[in-house]
């Protein structure tokens, strides 16, 4: 008894300190390369995937929708061609609130109005590793923009977070997920192109690309139209692999490959959230 008493104390002093050792820019590299996705729309993608010599220097993607046509940008310290000469608080002012240094913003197609639940410390920690990206010089085209640019704040997007928030396996769930925009892609659009979170998690929403056409699927707890009745290791298995519980295989550009390095209690704490989801047909 007292001998398992103290290895349980012993782990957990080992766990505190594990999250103490963590430095900023490696909590910001976390965040950054697992639920954060940055890459999936930052980094090119050559014929056997990401080109990781050339990371964050521009995405494969072009964007063209009724409000704009954006690619994704160049985001390493490269200062003419990316985002070198920006500041610790002009990142954070960008991604927070999606307004370049210049005054300009930026296409809602990049999730900041995801980004207002993060941590000041998250916060800090993101804009502290992209300041030790390796400046890759590239041109990115520039965007255009059509109309006037519209964020869309997912319930509690805008709230930030504190520290001891992250302890409830619920609330940090949450985080995860709303920082990961989960919901940016499963969440039906109305007419007006705009997410319908009246609907949030009912899936619907078409991506084009290489792979043909996906449709994001309905991941509320509803029992057979939703994941509810999935044990949670299916849930993961769909999350970090890309396959369902009948072994098929999910398309992109769900980023399937950066969520498989979340660790695992990041994970269950997502699956916690999801289950509280409300059921949507
Ligand atoms: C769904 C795709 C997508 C994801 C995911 C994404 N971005 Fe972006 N990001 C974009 C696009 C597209 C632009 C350019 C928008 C424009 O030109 O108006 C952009 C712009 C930016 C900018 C402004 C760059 C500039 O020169 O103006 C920064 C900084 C940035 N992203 C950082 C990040 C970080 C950090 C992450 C992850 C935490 C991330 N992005 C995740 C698509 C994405
Ligand atoms: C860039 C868009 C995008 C993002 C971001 C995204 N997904 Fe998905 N997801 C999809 C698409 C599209 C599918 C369906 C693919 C298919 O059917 O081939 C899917 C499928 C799933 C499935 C399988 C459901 C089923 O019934 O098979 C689960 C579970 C899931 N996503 C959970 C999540 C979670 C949790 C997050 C955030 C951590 C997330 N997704 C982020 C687009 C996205």
């Amino acid at each position: 008894m007292m001998r398992q008493g103290l290895a349980a104390v012993a782990a957990l002093a080992a766990m505190v300190v594990g999250a103490n050792a963590q430095t900023p820019v490696e909590r910001g590299s976390y965040l950054v390369n697992t639920i954060g996705t940055c890459q999936n729309c930052h980094t090119p993608a050559g014929p056997g995937g990401p080109v990781l010599d050339r990371a964050f220097s521009g995405g494969p993607q072009v964007w063209d929708t009724p409000m704009f046509t954006a690619r994704g940008a160049n985001i390493t310290q490269d200062r003419e061609t990316a985002i070198g000469a920006w500041s610790i608080l002009e990142l954070k002012k960008a991604l927070i609130e999606g307004v370049r240094p210049n005054g300009v913003p930026i296409a809602p197609i990049m999730p900041t109005s995801y980004y207002g639940v993060l941590t000041e410390r998250d916060r800090d920690a993101i804009a502290a590793y992209l300041k030790t990206v390796k400046a890759v010089r590239n041109e990115v085209p520039s965007p255009t923009y059509k109309t006037a640019i519209v964020r869309e704040i997912p319930p509690g997007g805008d709230k930030q977070m504190t520290d001891a928030e992250l302890t409830d396996p619920v609330k940090k769930g949450f985080y995860l997920a709303t920082f990961g925009h989960c919901m940016e892609c499963h969440t039906p659009r109305g007419a007006t192109g705009q997410s319908d979170f009246s609907r949030l998690g009912a899936g619907g929403e078409e991506f084009q690309g290489p792979w043909g056409v996906s449709v994001s699927r309905n991941i509320t707890s509803h029992q057979t139209k939703g994941i509810g009745a999935w044990t949670d290791a299916q849930i993961k298995a769909a999350i970090t692999d890309g396959v369902r519980p009948d072994g098929t295989k999910l398309k992109p550009p769900m980023g399937f490959g950066s969520y498989k390095r979340m660790t695992d209690a990041d994970l269950t704490a997502v699956v916690a959230w999801l289950r509280t989801v409300p059921a949507k047909e």
